[in-house]
């Protein structure tokens, strides 16, 4: 797969793996060997890059993500870069499908979770360390702070943040600087391009995070797919009632149409769009579906000149859909 930098020097495949959906908010955990083997088939196929989060896991297991992360890519660590993310717990009082986030990004609780996050990712480093999302308790600049310190001593090599505006992130570029960002983008969520002018001028770089809309851009569900209630966010996620994929079918044909002029999926068409926008943009689609793995990956192969990329802004801007999914709620400690 071809390679990007993000930042200055953070070398990646063009689209990287988002391991979260194997263990978190797409049903009950997948079988670990199972994934196990995704994972190392993901790395024959030319991914390098893997993204996953301390806060990735289940009720009975927090830390599932991680540990399979870790597991899955031990024999591989020196040909991959791993990502994780730090400063967010659950409300564990709360037992809904999507419980509320607590941010906590205190100096003390970071050190404390990079040093589980190695531990489980059985690694001495950690490729890309993000924020996960922003505590309004902590100033930033100390959070970067504390990241400066980590990359002195060799714990990271880059840091990052998730879900983040321009304020935030020129702030904590200032003290340290910022590799990443990672955040919400994908054909029914675009409101983060706002920001492609400050990370030209700061020389960052887009992960995007749910580039397929959790899946619906691919034209893969209708009104009668199913999901684990409990456990699958998107049994609560607005683009899949039914509803809204009566409403998404302008938007599902704009696809097709688009895929049928360049032998590509709606899938591949939606990740080759924004990989085509940027060369800093990254989409980390996430599968548990070795085929899939291979598609969202020829998808860096796809290109669209910039007249054609600005066909298709000017055709989403026209074309009407349902809300999307905008993120689980946030309250204070
Ligand atoms: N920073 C943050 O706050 C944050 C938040 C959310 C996610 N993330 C990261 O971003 C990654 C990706 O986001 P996401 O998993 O939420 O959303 P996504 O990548 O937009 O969608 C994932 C869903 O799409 C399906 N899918 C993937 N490729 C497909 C294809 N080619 N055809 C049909 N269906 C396909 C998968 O189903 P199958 O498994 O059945 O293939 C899965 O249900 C996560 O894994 C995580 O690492 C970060």
């Amino acid at each position: 797969m071809k390679n990007r930098i993000l930042g200055t020097d953070l070398q990646v495949s063009a689209v990287g793996l988002g391991c979260m959906g194997m263990s978190h908010a797409y049903g009950s955990p997948a079988d670990e060997k199972e994934m196990c083997n995704l994972i190392s088939k993901a790395v024959d196929i030319g991914y390098n890059f893997f993204d996953t989060a301390e806060i990735y896991g289940t009720l009975a297991d927090p830390h599932h993500n991680e540990k399979l992360v870790g597991k899955a890519l031990k024999q591989y660590r020196n040909k991959v870069k791993i990502a994780t993310k730090f400063g967010i717990k659950f409300d564990e009082s709360n037992k809904n499908v999507n419980r509320a986030l607590i941010p906590d990004s205190r100096p003390e609780v970071i050190r404390k979770s990079v040093e589980g996050s190695l531990k489980r990712l059985n690694t001495d480093h950690i490729d890309l360390y993000y924020l996960h999302r922003v505590d309004q308790n902590v100033p930033i600049e100390e959070v970067a702070s504390v990241m400066a310190d980590l990359i002195k001593e060799g714990k990271i090599t880059h840091w990052g943040l998730s879900e983040v505006k321009e304020d935030t992130i020129r702030r904590a570029n200032s003290v340290c600087k910022v590799t990443a960002i990672q955040n919400r983008y994908s054909m029914m969520y675009r409101d983060y391009e706002s920001l492609f002018p400050v990370l030209e001028e700061l020389q960052i770089g887009f992960v995007a995070f749910s580039p397929l809309a959790n899946g619906f851009l691919s034209g893969k569900y209708n009104e009668n797919s199913k999901f684990e209630k409990g456990t699958d966010y998107r049994s609560v996620m607005p683009q899949f009632t039914s509803e809204a994929v009566k409403e998404n079918q302008e938007l599902l044909k704009l696809l097709t149409d688009l895929g049928k002029e360049k032998g590509a999926t709606p899938a591949q068409i939606s990740l080759a769009w924004m990989i085509s926008k940027k060369p800093y943009i990254v989409p980390i689609p996430g599968t548990r579906k070795p085929d899939r793995l291979k598609e969202n990956a020829e998808s860096a192969n796809i290109e669209l000149s910039e007249s054609e990329v600005l066909s298709i802004d000017k055709a989403l801007e026209n074309t009407h859909m349902s809300q999307v999914f905008g993120g689980t709620k946030i309250i204070k400690r």
